[in-house]
């Protein structure tokens, strides 16, 4: 190895005395992935390809700071090599054990003249795509400093088409996400997922956003060249920065087919491994909740006739919870504040403090009776500083009475009236929450957040986070709900950034409320989801007494909700998408297969299966004559028995799905 690097140094120091500015090649550990950095006028690039051919061009680095630029007259000082390999264990996930194997490039440059400042650009570079990252070392003429802009460029190497939500004009990532070539593109919030003409399908997101601002892209110059637009505070500054200290890591997957983007776990690999020992007390599990009837107005959030929150209806849903296996019972309006315009008065809001109606400690004393948890719910209504203020005794309050897991959401365009979510200071709160929940064994799943960028393999009580336009919006969008294919969009672009909390099965599509707005599928699609979306607190989004004497209700209820084993037998981003996963605790495996408008017919193969053993299939499938806009509700139920060496054919429904258990015998 000293050899190698040896020789390499010398071969360095041989082009650049040549004049040449271009490092020798940094490849993945199959070779297949080359990146390449150097200078040019004063500045650093790099570049990458996929066997041999360029997926970005020169892309260049650097950044403003508040008092000069700091991308202009950097020579390269140094470029060191290493590797790296290991396979660690997640305490949830989509799979039980993750490969972290890489090759390290670490370049170091400096400014040839004036205060000499320098920083290094890491790159580390995997079977399926890279991630990047600035270091700022310790130095004399650099120590408390603000960026005010990032320069990171990707250059992109064609006018792919895209899958992207623009910056900043979607309230919390809420949005639909836009099918554009990247000419088209205006503003976009990451991750941005890429088709190439060639077959490629790249992502660009990034991992490990700790102390820093959120990134965005923004077009520049040429069509396919973007650059990073860091979200700002509301002061203009992009992040207050000290050295020694790190940017998050700018993170490309680099795949084949569609299906794996979804199993590039490079995100995972660039966070640091988990800061809790202990993760005993960490349970991925599936809930129902006091919610949907909030949202169909059936219940209210604020005491009064229509509370949703009373003693009486929490111990009506525990009851449900525990016949029919769920882990919780999420419990919204329970605290005092909701009486408020919530929205604009989160300051209002107390979370210790119960509704007269709503006995906090009878309620957790009869639900550990019949093992289920109480869900915690904690709105803020953006007001971070309200809700720090009572963190330390809010999460107290909660582990008094077994609660361990929460709800936490932002509803507000700004923090605090003030500041973006996606800001170095949302980012900063957001973090505090999850370390001081951890302290009270505490999950969080966090609506409203910040785009996850893979926190949870660091901090694994952080469960899930929405920031995806979910299932209430079949509640009460003007625009009539999710469109159909928008289930076939996000597991490729939001689901790329971690777990989300879409909350599917909603049973019911009558909605007394706003009659034109409704769940856009069949019912076997909202059976498919629960694989389909992954997060290991699930929760199911009707109201009890739509599933009573369902019979589908059976694939939610034994749906689990942690995984050995993820596979994507098929895909195409926006038409269908097919996912298999094999529970973390059985031998059982279970298969959700969803279409957009556009009904079709779908294989099978049960490669996935293990070969020689027999399994009982147990298909949950639309049925006769079903259609997701006048007849959604048939599901036929059937059973037979199979073995790997069988294809199922797959008959979806116009916006359809398939839901099978595979039990094996
Ligand atoms: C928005 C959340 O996404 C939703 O789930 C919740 O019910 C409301 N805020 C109230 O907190």
């Amino acid at each position: 190895m000293k050899l190698f690097l040896k020789l390499f140094l010398i071969v360095f120091i041989f082009l650049t005395a040549c004049g040449k500015k271009e490092s020798p090649a940094l490849t993945s550990p199959d070779g297949s992935i080359s990146v390449m950095v150097g200078a040019e006028s004063g500045k650093i690039y790099y570049k990458v390809a996929k066997n041999g051919k360029a997926v970005l061009n020169k892309s260049f680095l650097g950044f403003v700071l508040k008092d000069n630029d700091f991308d202009k007259n950097i020579t390269i000082k140094d470029i060191r090599h290493t590797s790296f390999s290991e396979s660690w264990n997640q305490p949830w996930g989509e799979e039980a054990s993750v490969k972290n194997d890489y090759n390290q490039m670490t370049v170091d440059v400096e400014e040839a003249g004036g205060m000499k400042r320098k920083f290094s650009v890491v790159f580390r570079v995997f079977d399926d795509g890279l991630g990047f990252r600035y270091e700022f070392p310790e130095q004399e003429n650099l120590k408390d400093f603000v960026i005010m802009d990032e320069l990171t460029e990707f250059a992109l190497a064609g006018n792919h088409k895209s899958w992207s939500i623009p910056a900043y004009h979607t309230n919390y990532y809420e949005g639909l996400y836009r099918n554009m070539t990247l000419s088209e593109l205006d503003t976009v919030s990451t991750p941005l997922t890429m088709e190439t003409k060639d077959g490629l399908y790249l992502s660009i997101h990034e991992a490990n956003l700790t102390d820093y601002a959120a990134m965005n892209l923004l077009p520049v110059g040429k069509a396919s060249v973007l650059k990073t637009d860091l979200t700002p505070w509301s002061s203009g500054e992009k992040v207050m920065m000290k050295a020694p200290g790190v940017t998050p890591w700018r993170t490309l997957i680099i795949a084949d087919k569609p299906g794996d983007l979804l199993l590039s776990r490079l995100m995972l690999n660039l966070n640091e491994p988990s800061k809790i020992e202990d993760t005993s007390w960490i349970k991925p599990g599936r809930y129902i909740g006091i919610w949907w009837g909030m949202h169909m107005e059936k219940y209210t959030w604020h005491q009064g006739p229509k509370h949703g929150a009373t003693t009486a209806n929490a111990k009506k849903y525990i009851d449900f919870a525990s016949q029919h296996g769920f882990s919780g019972v999420l419990v919204e309006g329970w605290n005092d504040g909701w009486q408020n315009d919530w929205t604009k008065e989160g300051d209002k809001f107390s979370f210790t403090k119960a509704y007269s109606d709503f006995d906090i400690k009878e309620i957790t004393k009869y639900a550990a009776m019949k093992n289920v948890k109480l869900v915690g719910h904690h709105e803020t209504g953006g007001s971070t500083l309200n809700y720090e203020k009572q963190l330390d005794s809010a999460f107290a309050f909660y582990q008094r009475f077994g609660v361990n897991a929460v709800k936490t959401g932002y509803v507000s365009p700004l923090l605090d009236g003030k500041e973006r979510h996606s800001s170095q200071y949302g980012v900063r709160h957001y973090r505090k929450v999850i370390e001081t929940a951890a302290k009270y064994h505490i999950m969080i799943d966090n609506h409203e957040p910040v785009m996850p960028t893979g926190l949870q393999r660091t901090w694994p009580n952080l469960m899930t986070q929405e920031g995806v336009r979910g299932q209430e919006y079949d509640a009460w969008s003007a625009d009539g709900g999710n469109p159909p294919d928008h289930t076939t969009i996000i597991p490729f672009t939001r689901g790329l950034a971690g777990p989300m909390d879409f909350t599917p099965g909603t049973f019911s599509f009558s909605n007394p409320v706003f009659p034109n707005t409704r769940v856009q599928t069949t019912l076997a699609k909202q059976l498919a989801l629960s694989v389909i979306i992954y997060s290991p607190l699930q929760m199911a989004s009707d109201m009890i007494e739509n599933y009573e004497n369902n019979p589908a209700f059976e694939f939610i209820t034994s749906c689990p909700v942690n995984w050995g084993k993820t596979i994507v037998p098929d895909a195409k981003i926006g038409e269908y998408v097919t996912i298999a996963r094999k529970d973390r605790n059985s031998e059982n495996w279970y298969v959700g297969s969803i279409t957009n408008a556009d009904s079709r017919k779908l294989s099978l193969p049960l490669t996935f299966l293990d070969s020689g053993a027999k399994y009982k299939a147990k298909i949950f499938k639309d049925g006769k004559g079903a259609e997701y806009k006048t007849n959604p509700y048939p599901v036929e139920i059937e059973e037979i028995e199979v073995t790997s060496d069988k294809t199922i054919d797959l008959q979806l429904a116009t916006s359809g799905g398939a839901a099978i258990i595979f039990t094996r015998l």
